[in-house]
């Protein structure tokens, strides 16, 4: 009998837009010195690089050809700031806007897109660990992830945190029309066939809308405290 693979520890963080994902996964991977997957990054990259060659209109196939084709890379600035670069261009600044989200939205619906990212999201696996954060980590991408939790926060909250946070960058959009994009992508990416928004049956819920970033965090660090990883 050939002996098991050391097992790198996944921590997976599931949940819609805006349910504050990101954030924690960031805090959570850097109190455990863990890397770290924002793989809605990987779409809304796939999303920009079609753009960017003027193929908005491309086929799933051409695009699935961009994402396995794509030189990408993640590092942080000074302050620790995320940055994401593309084909050797710091994008991070266009990633992050309302447009390119809903770009990568329409491009996640389409299978031989989430195929095509598989591998690459499968490799960003190393040791110590990782914490992943996206819509299927739990359920399609590591399914034997040693912690999965489904971060959840309410729609009036979500909108309003992406209203102060966009506010803050100096951005102006409606309250009304962000609340509405937020359930409109809801129901993109939980009613698509291939790995819908959902709990993994053995994720744990965390509602965020009362609780404070400092205690989303702290409350995962317990559960990796209490589980096989610590
Ligand atoms: O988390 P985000 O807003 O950066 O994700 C952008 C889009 O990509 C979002 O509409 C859902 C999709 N996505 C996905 O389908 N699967 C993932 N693992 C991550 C993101």
């Amino acid at each position: 009998m050939s002996a098991p693979a050391i097992e790198i520890p996944v921590i997976a963080i599931d949940g819609p837009s805006g349910s504050g994902k990101g954030t924690i996964a960031r805090r959570v991977a850097k109190a455990l010195n863990m890397n770290l997957l924002d793989s809605g990054a990987l779409y809304r990259l796939v999303a920009l690089a079609a753009a960017a060659e003027g193929k908005s209109d491309a086929s799933p196939e051409e695009l699935a050809e961009i994402a396995t084709g794509m030189t990408i890379r993640f590092s942080s600035d000074a302050s620790g700031e995320e940055q994401v670069w593309l084909e050797g261009e710091e994008v991070s600044g266009q990633l992050r806007t309302e447009e390119c989200g809903r770009m990568a939205s329409q491009v996640a619906a389409l299978p031989a897109v989430r195929e095509a990212l598989l591998a690459l999201q499968k490799g960003f696996r190393k040791a110590p660990g990782l914490v992943a954060d996206g819509r299927d980590m739990g359920t399609t991408v590591f399914p034997d992830a040693a912690l999965k939790i489904f971060l959840t926060a309410s729609a009036a909250e979500r909108a309003r945190r992406r209203h102060k946070q966009l506010k803050d960058k100096g951005i102006d959009v409606s309250l009304a029309a962000l609340s509405r994009d937020i359930e409109d992508r809801d129901r993109r990416d939980s009613e698509r066939s291939v790995a819908p928004l959902r709990p993994a049956e053995d994720a744990r819920l965390l509602d965020s809308s009362n609780l404070t970033i400092d205690e989303v965090t702290q409350t995962i660090l317990d559960w990796v405290g209490d589980s096989v990883i610590a």
